[in-house]
């Protein structure tokens, strides 16, 4: 390899998204002329909502089209912080408290990177989204506490307290969860605010999938327990709610002096978030556009466990919240990532195994259900067929 290939040691630990190369293979099959079914992407299919993408329009018509405060616009701040207080019962204020940010995952990038030195432990669910990698870029060290199936993959605190050490400096939570649905329940962030406070952990409480959620269960924000708004970063976004993954806007709420230091470490990174994305999501935040997306969902999660209950093998608790439902394997079955290739290649069918998500997703798969009932339906038929 050349010298102009040689990458920083940071990079070792590194890795090629597990999720990507099934990307990968999906567009090599359709290039071949296959019709791929995808229930692979943690996307919502949907078009963004009409009156969000009007008022993006209006902000390019009207010029918003430079840098704005590292913050974020006041208009949107505002209303993050009126949503924060009104549906989430946690109060931030908008001038210091709030930074709007590229997206959920630059949150909580400047989160990590701010609250992360070398060598410090950071406690992440095992499965879960891609926190790992962010924390090795930062110098941390990712250590799994486990989801049990049993439990409907809620974490639970012996799980938390296991793998704790003195080294530990921040503790991950993400509810409603990716990638098994699970919903964080009041008595677990009771107990939680105990052993944040003895132990003096700064937490990152990831609420992306906050306004998907089933069954009349709530979700509960972190920084709404008095003991743990302190220490607690909350990160959500506009992405999945109302279908704007494409527009990379997300935002923090957290104490001013926490604020402090993730504020310097986007100075340095992205500046600020997309201007006109920002005008867009004052439309979208507060707004009740995201209910038709849930409502969606809540089917779409119905039929999959319905369809699911027709294969020996494949099981998992009902997923509570977010788009995704972790089942293991079919019967006869036992490596992931070798049945998910085999099913994608001979069914044309597109999961991402469960060991992407972590060890303990090994035996599983995640089927994401951001696809019409119709294809849906499509693909369980040529899953039980080619089984
Ligand atoms: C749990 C979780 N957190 C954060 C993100 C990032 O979302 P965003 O599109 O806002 O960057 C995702 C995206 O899939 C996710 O699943």
């Amino acid at each position: 390899m050349s010298e102009i290939h040689k990458f920083s040691q940071r990079m070792d630990h590194i890795p090629f998204s597990g999720i990507r190369t099934i990307f990968e293979e999906c567009s090599r099959l359709e290039a071949a002329g296959t019709d791929v079914i995808h229930l692979e992407i943690g996307r919502p299919d949907f078009d963004t909502p009409s009156p969000i993408k009007d008022a993006a329009t209006t902000a390019i018509d009207q010029g918003h089209v430079h840098y704005t405060s590292n913050y974020g616009i006041d208009s949107l701040r505002e209303k993050i912080a009126h949503k924060f207080e009104k549906d989430n019962g946690v109060e931030y204020n908008p001038h210091g408290e709030i930074i709007t940010t590229c997206g959920a995952t630059e949150a909580i990038l400047i989160s990590v990177l701010t609250l992360v030195g070398p060598g410090d432990e950071v406690l992440i669910p095992d499965p879960s989204w891609t926190y790992a990698p962010i924390i090795r870029l930062a110098g941390g060290i990712p250590v799994r506490y486990e989801l049990d199936a049993e439990n409907g993959f809620e974490p639970s605190l012996e799980s938390i307290v296991d793998v704790a050490t003195d080294r530990t400096s921040v503790l991950i939570l993400n509810s409603p969860h990716n990638p098994t649905g699970g919903v964080v329940s009041d008595e677990l962030v009771t107990d939680l605010a105990t052993v944040a406070t003895e132990n003096d952990w700064y937490i990152i409480s990831d609420e992306i999938y906050e306004k998907i959620i089933y069954d009349g269960c709530t979700h509960h924000s972190l920084a709404a327990e008095p003991k743990l708004y302190d220490r607690t970063v909350t990160v959500n976004g506009v992405s999945k709610a109302y279908s704007m993954t494409g527009w990379r806007l997300g935002y923090i709420g957290a104490p001013e002096p926490i604020v402090d230091g993730i504020i310097r470490a986007r100075q340095y990174t992205t500046t600020c978030a997309p201007s006109i994305a920002q005008h867009a999501a004052v439309e979208a935040i507060g707004s009740s556009l995201h209910e038709p997306i849930q409502k969606a969902f809540a089917a779409r999660r119905d039929l999959v466990m319905d369809r699911m209950d027709e294969i020996p093998g494949m099981d998992c608790p009902d997923p509570n919240g977010a788009f995704y439902a972790f089942p293991t394997l079919p019967h006869g079955y036992t490596d992931d990532t070798e049945f998910v290739f085999e099913l994608l290649r001979e069914a044309g069918v597109a999961l991402v195994p469960g060991s992407v998500f972590g060890p303990a997703g090994n035996g599983r798969v995640r089927i994401a259900y951001s696809n019409s009932e119709a294809r849906i339906t499509e693909a369980f038929n040529r899953l039980t067929e080619w089984i």
